[in-house]
């Protein structure tokens, strides 16, 4: 039994010490020290000694026992440590390698164009006005004198958030002149820029959502000729002088006489180009003497007080100031285009 004793010790002992991990750690143990392992097999013959011999095998098998936890113990220390310091040297930080570089963006053309226009027109004493994309029709069509029925509130270009057609995303800047006539004390000079939605199909030259900014003026004995004179003034500053422009005649229902307004092509000087159509102009904006009844509308008195409107496109006017052939290009944010600018 002795022997049985000393050859379970040494060979458990380096078994121990050959463990490569908590699991094969484990295995050893109940091999060993288990319930049906191999130490207490031996054990459980203590019966058969003799009186002398039994308490002098007991001690030695709780010496074999003792040296065996030990050991176990201390190896499993040993494990868990260097499984630590595998652990730490795998996630360790390289606080030496570079950085990732942030990439800052730069001013969106879409802003350049903006900010030259406002800069104008703050020049000439216009305040700069901001309202909500999420407006009543009321604002965007009744009060511009666009009743039920007319055509730009058919369903079909409009996007509504109700079945009564009270609330949408308006479709031009216009609902804010009335806000400004509703806010403002008169004379009034305003900008307002903004985003407007229409449900168009995004091609070269449309998408759902775009910008336009709002122009209007009301005071005493203002006429065409201020409209001419001032959005002739803009253009100049904006695409140099001596730039030709010209008004045609159209019609808006809040505008009377209405026109839209063009600008002569800048690649061609009007004889004719791809990019003009042949035209030699280009359309810039829409405007026109704001109507008498919606002044009326908004409590104006339109025999002493007159006024003008505009609405530009934004985006058709930076195309053009940065001769970028696809609007697409403008909302697709990708930072090789942006950097150009
Ligand atoms: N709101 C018109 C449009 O979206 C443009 C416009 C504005 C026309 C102001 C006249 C006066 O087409």
């Amino acid at each position: 039994m002795k022997e049985q004793l000393a050859k379970i010790r040494a060979e458990a002992l380096s078994a121990f010490e050959g463990a490569q991990s908590a699991l094969d750690l484990d295995a050893i143990r109940v091999k060993y020290l288990g319930k049906k392992g191999e130490l207490t097999a031996v054990l459980k013959q203590m019966g058969k000694l003799s009186a002398a011999e039994r308490p002098v095998m007991g001690q030695l098998a709780n010496d074999v026992r003792a040296a065996l936890e030990s050991a176990l113990e201390d190896r499993s220390k040993r494990l868990e440590t260097a499984a630590l310091e595998q652990r730490l040297r795998a996630e360790a930080l390289d606080v030496t390698i570079p950085g990732k570089r942030v990439e800052i963006g730069r001013q969106h053309p879409m802003n350049i164009a903006l900010d030259e226009l406002k800069t104008i027109f703050i020049g000439m004493g216009f305040q700069v006005l901001e309202g909500p994309e999420v407006e009543l029709a009321v604002y965007n069509f009744d009060r511009l004198n666009a009743e039920e029925g007319h055509p730009s509130r058919d369903w079909s270009d409009t996007f509504y958030f109700d079945q009564d057609s009270r609330v949408m995303l308006r479709s031009q800047t216009s609902p804010m002149q009335v806000r400004a006539m509703e806010s403002m004390e008169l004379p009034i000079r305003i900008i307002a820029p903004g985003r407007v939605y229409r449900k168009d199909e995004v091609d070269a030259t449309h998408s759902p959502m775009f910008h336009q900014v709002e122009g209007m003026v009301i005071d005493k004995g203002v006429t065409m000729a201020d409209l001419k004179g001032t959005l002739n003034t803009v253009v100049e500053r904006l695409y140099g002088q001596g730039t030709k422009t010209r008004f045609r005649p159209h019609h808006f229902p809040f505008t009377e006489p209405s026109c839209e307004m063009d600008v002569q092509c800048h690649k061609c000087g009007g004889t004719g180009c791809p990019t003009c159509k042949g035209e030699g102009w280009i359309e810039l904006l829409g405007a026109g003497m704001i109507h008498p009844k919606v002044l009326e509308m908004s409590g104006i008195d339109s025999e002493v007080y007159t006024g003008w409107a505009f609405g530009i496109g934004l985006e058709r006017m930076a195309l053009r100031r940065f001769k970028i052939a696809d609007m697409r290009l403008i909302f697709e944010n990708d930072i090789r285009f942006l950097e150009q600018f």
